[in-house]
């Protein structure tokens, strides 16, 4: 019996893979390796001392999908699979749609051919677009601002609508917040193509060298210092929600939404401020324009997922600043030697 983890070695998935084997929870990753790195699976057998079963296949490939269910006995899905950057999205629209929709409906289909009722679903906070913070669950969702956010909204309705029409269907979505950080062995991590557009890989490449400074992206927003204030949360911590979201779905069916944020929101300069301090460094920064589609506050109210999950995020900022720089301090070419 095993939990297949699509997108399974990408940047949550594989801190995922880690949580659930720790645990004792068995997984089956699958991945098209499209922007993960095979060298993922080493790693994640290096710190949990098991190899991961691990399929290459895509999942809007139905024949593959099924082949995955056909030969191991799949007992829930958590579902990170899909394309996550925002900017590609309002240039290819259509890409994003067809893979992040199509792949979502595939693995529920061949789920529900196969007897499969658990799924966990890796949503986001854009859901809530331009909402006042802190944002709870009943907080208004579906002015999306990008392609990709919308994905992720229509996904949730469509998740929601087959609870409806199926009463065995149990499936949990979590909206992340910001994650950050990295396992503390330094292992695994966050390894995105290309210049990243994220604020903590940015900081990172500044701090390897590779970057020369720092944009921040606006210091007259009404917040305390100016800069943007987001709910920052270490990907362990992100991991342990999704063990408490499939122990939740194996006793519950129907559909439960859950914000995986701190409830604590910290500025870009909080951000360079604590890097520099915990991982005694400079980091040159400078104050550019603000970034188009950029909202000035973002936090959640995590109370639903503490008390209904009995989950809450443990590693502070100093942890997740520390583990960020952990990572590419010891694999500055991420997977690559
Ligand atoms: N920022 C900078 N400089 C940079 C990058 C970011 O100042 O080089 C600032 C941004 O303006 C923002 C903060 O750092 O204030 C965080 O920016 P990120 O790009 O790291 O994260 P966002 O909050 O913009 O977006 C994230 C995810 C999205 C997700 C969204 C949900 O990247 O996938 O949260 O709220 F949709």
């Amino acid at each position: 019996m095993a939990i297949l983890l699509t997108g399974g070695a990408g940047y949550i998935g594989s801190h995922t893979a880690v949580a659930f084997l720790d645990a004792g929870v068995d997984v089956v990753l699958a991945d098209n390796f499209d922007n993960a790195s095979p060298k993922v699976l080493d790693r994640i057998e290096a710190i949990t001392g098991k190899k991961p079963k691990c399929v290459r296949a895509d999942m809007c490939d139905k024949q593959a999908v099924e082949k995955i269910f056909a030969e191991n006995e799949i007992t829930g899905v958590v579902h990170f699979a899909g394309y996550k950057a925002v900017g590609e999205s309002c240039r290819k629209p259509l890409k994003y749609y067809r893979n992040n929709l199509d792949s979502a409906l595939t693995v529920l289909e061949v789920m529900k051919k196969h007897g499969c009722t658990r799924f966990v679903f890796s949503s986001s906070a854009t859901v809530y677009g331009d909402q006042p913070a802190p944002l709870t669950e009943s907080t208004h969702t579906g002015d999306c601002s990008n392609p990709y956010g919308w994905t992720k909204y229509m996904i949730e309705q469509i998740l929601k609508t087959a609870c409806d029409a199926d009463p065995d269907l149990s499936v949990v979505l979590l909206r992340y917040f910001n994650p950050i950080g990295a396992h503390p062995s330094g292992m695994i991590g966050d390894n995105p193509n290309g210049i990243p557009n994220n604020l903590m890989p940015y900081v990172t490449q500044v701090a390897v060298g590779k970057l020369p400074r720092l944009n921040i992206f606006g210091d007259d927003y009404d917040t305390p210092d100016g800069t943007g204030v987001r709910d920052y949360i270490h990907v362990c911590d992100l991991a342990d929600g999704h063990l408490a979201a499939i122990r939740y779905a194996e006793n519950h069916v129907g559909c439960e939404v859950f914000n995986l944020g701190t409830g604590v929101g910290y500025s870009v300069l909080d951000i360079v401020k604590t890097f520099s301090r915990v991982n005694n460094l400079d980091l040159p920064y400078a104050i550019a324009p603000r970034r188009p589609g950029d909202l000035a506050t973002v936090y959640a109210d995590p109370k639903k997922a503490e008390t209904v999950l009995g989950w809450t995020a443990k590693r502070t900022l100093d942890d997740m600043c520390r583990d960020s720089w952990n990572w590419p301090k010891q694999n500055p070419n991420g997977y690559e030697e």
